[in-house]
């Protein structure tokens, strides 16, 4: 049994793998609908959440299952040992994903678990919305090995599972983050990924887009931190720092590169509104993407393909 938690655990045919899958299903949604038949998947949300909830639950009702929203407040895991509900709960379900503030709980969930445990975003790696990212390239691009993607913003769950991904399967990633977000650190991740020769990382924000072949940026902020009021100190502070990293039409002036990113959006804090909207931009194929992804992610956790 797999969870699919990072990509620590993963090899790059595997990462490939999910990658073209998705991509077939996308080309072929009917092949696997019948494919979840009687099968369960737990949904736990600790954090808000548009995308990661609904394409798990429709890809659930298009695979041929049936997907249960729980809410961190409204059931006993608000209440309990993290370890006992999961071990009851995956008695019951065939899948848990789960959405958690700190990666420290969905390690427990996941050795704690008789069935494949799947991370929907902690505070320190997003694999589901990498896989859904890679096919998006691929899809525009024709192929992943020797690309460069550029990631601007702060350095954080996305931009780490981006690293660790890119770097695996050979594509180039340079990443431009002033600010680093003390939960997302994984000295190891970046460790093995320097390795590669693949990885770099600047300040330098014109030069680091000049041969792009997709840019990406994310939130300055992450969710559950957005309307915090003891974090509204650093919510600006991050602003002021930020400001200048923007993805905008000059930054971008006589770039081809794909625009990314992986919603929710801060219009005229990380993106500018024009460069959502331009012929460059694939956000929100990206994010219709997440549904085709997560179908290959349970297909292949669940054995069915
Ligand atoms: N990108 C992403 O995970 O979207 P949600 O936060 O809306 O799930």
């Amino acid at each position: 049994m797999k969870h699919f938690i990072n990509f620590k655990n993963w090899n790059p045919d595997e990462i490939t793998f999910l990658v073209d899958k998705s991509i077939e299903i996308k080309k072929e949604p009917t092949k696997y609908q019948t494919a979840l038949n009687g099968k369960s998947l737990a949904m736990i949300f600790q954090k808000t959440s548009t995308r990661t909830r609904v394409s798990f639950e429709v890809a659930m009702t298009q695979l041929g299952g049936h997907a249960i929203y729980m809410d961190w407040i409204t059931t006993q895991l608000k209440l309990a040992d993290v370890g006992d509900e999961i071990k009851y709960l995956s008695r019951n379900v065939d899948c848990i994903m789960a959405r958690l503030k700190r990666n420290a709980d969905l390690m427990k969930m996941a050795s704690a678990s008789r069935v494949p445990v799947i991370n929907g975003c902690d505070d320190k790696y997003h694999p589901c919305q990498a896989i859904a990212d890679l096919m998006t390239i691929k899809e525009h691009k024709g192929k992943l090995k020797g690309r460069k993607l550029v990631y601007i913003g702060v350095h954080n769950n996305v931009c780490n599972s981006l690293i660790e991904s890119c770097t695996m399967i050979g594509m180039q990633i340079t990443t431009v983050t002033p600010i680093i977000h003390e939960p997302a650190k994984d000295p190891e991740l970046l460790e093995k990924a320097k390795k590669t020769g693949l990885y770099k990382t600047t300040l330098d924000v014109k030069s680091a887009v000049q041969d792009a072949d997709a840019v990406y940026t994310d939130t300055w902020i992450d969710m559950e931190l957005f309307l915090d009021p003891k974090f509204q100190k650093e919510k600006e502070k991050r602003i002021n720092l930020m400001t200048p990293y923007q993805i905008n039409n000059e930054l971008m002036k006589g770039s081809e590169a794909l625009i990314m990113h992986d919603m929710p959006i801060h219009r005229g804090y990380e993106i500018s509104g024009e460069m959502v909207e331009s012929p460059n931009s694939v956000i929100y194929v990206q994010a219709e993407n997440r549904l085709h992804s997560e179908k290959a992610i349970l297909l292949r956790l669940l054995e069915k393909m």
